[in-house]
């Protein structure tokens, strides 16, 4: 008679059918993984691949996404913690931000935790620009500049950990200079600018927000796609593709 598995045989069962798919595969690194680290011109070593296939999809050293993966997924699967972002989405709603300002503050550092650091609020605003209100965008896509410079009639100097973690010499380069004074002359400056504020002192180790505690504003002023985030063919969706299927070969 067979005996059903117990939950640890199941557990050692899985383990094993996953070491066996990673065994079969060819699992490469994008050269942006690794830029930095090893000159990109030189061809990168390549692993044997004699009777194995190369990755084309889901990669299974991750957890797996739901077909239709929501905003959410994103946050739980894919991205790193977030609890930055919660805070400050927390204490944009205590500071009586619009809904749509209280999002962009959900929003505004995904590029970082999820996908690049470098000019992340672009990547940011990038990634939600086919979903959100154009004040949304341009909030997340401003942070990226606007906090480099301050601002008295709302309270904000220049960052103290900029200090320290840029030196005293910092300058920000020409291009952010030009997108602060572009966003300066905006009517959504102020919009942006709340970001930032919003942004600075959300840094609470021993505070501790829930995602779902922003269920309704991302109801109301995210157009999650009916097919899953990367599967809805907007001029974003090959991001969020890639953030869930971070090594395909192709
Ligand atoms: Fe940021
Ligand atoms: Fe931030």
């Amino acid at each position: 008679m067979i005996r059903a598995m117990n939950t640890l045989e199941r557990a050692e069962a899985a383990e094993r059918a996953q070491m066996e798919e990673l065994d079969r595969l060819v699992i490469m690194k994008s050269v942006i993984y690794v830029s930095g680290e090893s000159d990109p011109r030189v061809p990168m070593q390549r692993p044997p691949s004699e009777g194995k296939t190369f990755l084309m999809g889901h990669d299974p050293r991750l957890p797996r996404m739901p077909e239709k993966p929501t905003l959410f997924d994103f946050f739980r699967l894919r991205f790193g913690p977030a609890n930055h972002l919660l805070q400050s989405a927390r204490l944009a709603q205590k500071n009586g931000l619009s809904e749509k300002l209280v999002l962009a503050c959900l929003l505004h550092d995904i590029g970082n935790i999820g996908f690049i650091r470098g000019d992340h609020g672009y990547w940011a605003a990038q990634l939600v620009e086919p979903y959100v209100d154009p004040e949304v965008m341009f909030a997340i896509r401003y942070h990226q500049a606007l906090r480099f410079y301050p601002d008295e009639s709302v309270g904000y100097a220049y960052p103290e950990s900029y200090i320290k973690l840029f030196g005293p010499d910092y300058r920000p380069e020409p291009y952010i200079e030009r997108a602060y004074k572009t966003a300066r002359d905006h009517k959504w400056y102020m919009s942006a600018r709340q970001l930032t504020v919003n942004d600075l002192y959300a840094f609470d180790p021993n505070v501790k927000v829930e995602l779902d505690e922003f269920t309704d504003i991302v109801g109301r002023h995210f157009r999650q796609p009916e097919e899953g985030l990367g599967w809805d063919d907007s001029p974003s969706a090959h991001m969020w593709r890639t953030i869930n299927w971070p090594t395909r070969y192709l």
